[in-house]
């Protein structure tokens, strides 16, 4: 398999098409077990998670919606910190079991503030899936409860994660060559 370039970063395959299908198929029939009957809406966080969700919900086989959000980061008014807030969320969500697709968790703040502003609108429950994680990397206290990929504390980009916008294209996860 040949590496790839990305701007003017050198990346070598991590995850091939047939692992990721692999193991997206797994997580969905363990939500399709877990929410039967819950009528989930499933909230996938742009622009990173677009392959994920499209292939999660490809094997998602009981009733459910969809929407698509996207969260604007601003500098916010206490201590220096980007409050990140949610974008395009149309969908009422009170009393409704969402599911929060995203490509990556990687330190976890932007899940941790995303639950904090989703939490305000009163949904019934909250789950996670994510593609990936990372483990080495984490900072805060997050239940993930459908996790694709556990990989190193390395930039990875492809299947909807980028470099500086690039390299979302690849059906394909790799990591950056050092
Ligand atoms: P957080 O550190 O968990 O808040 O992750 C913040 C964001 O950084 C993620 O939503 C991704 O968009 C991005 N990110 C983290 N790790 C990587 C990576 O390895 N490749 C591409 N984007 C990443
Ligand atoms: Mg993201």
């Amino acid at each position: 398999m040949k590496n790839i370039i990305v701007k003017d970063k050198e990346f070598k395959l991590l995850l091939s098409e047939a692992k990721i299908k692999g193991s997206i198929k797994n997580i969905a029939d363990k939500i399709n077990k877990d929410l039967e009957g819950k009528n989930p809406l499933f909230l996938a966080v742009l622009n990173g998670s677009f392959m994920f969700a499209a292939d999660l919900m490809k094997n998602i086989t009981i009733p459910c919606e969809i929407c698509f959000v996207k969260l604007t980061s601003y500098q916010g008014m206490q201590s220096g910190g980007k409050v990140k807030e949610v974008f395009g969320l149309s969908e009422r969500i009170d009393g409704r079991t969402v599911v929060i697709v995203e490509d990556i968790v990687d330190s976890g703040r932007t899940m941790q503030q995303l639950l904090e502003s989703l939490s305000s609108r009163n949904p019934k429950e909250i789950r996670i899936a994510t593609f990936l994680f990372k483990p080495g990397s984490l900072q805060c206290n997050l239940k993930l409860d459908y996790v694709a990929f556990e990989i190193p504390n390395d930039f990875v980009v492809g299947y909807g994660l980028d470099y500086d916008g690039y390299g979302r294209n690849f059906g394909e996860v790799y990591t950056l060559v050092k």
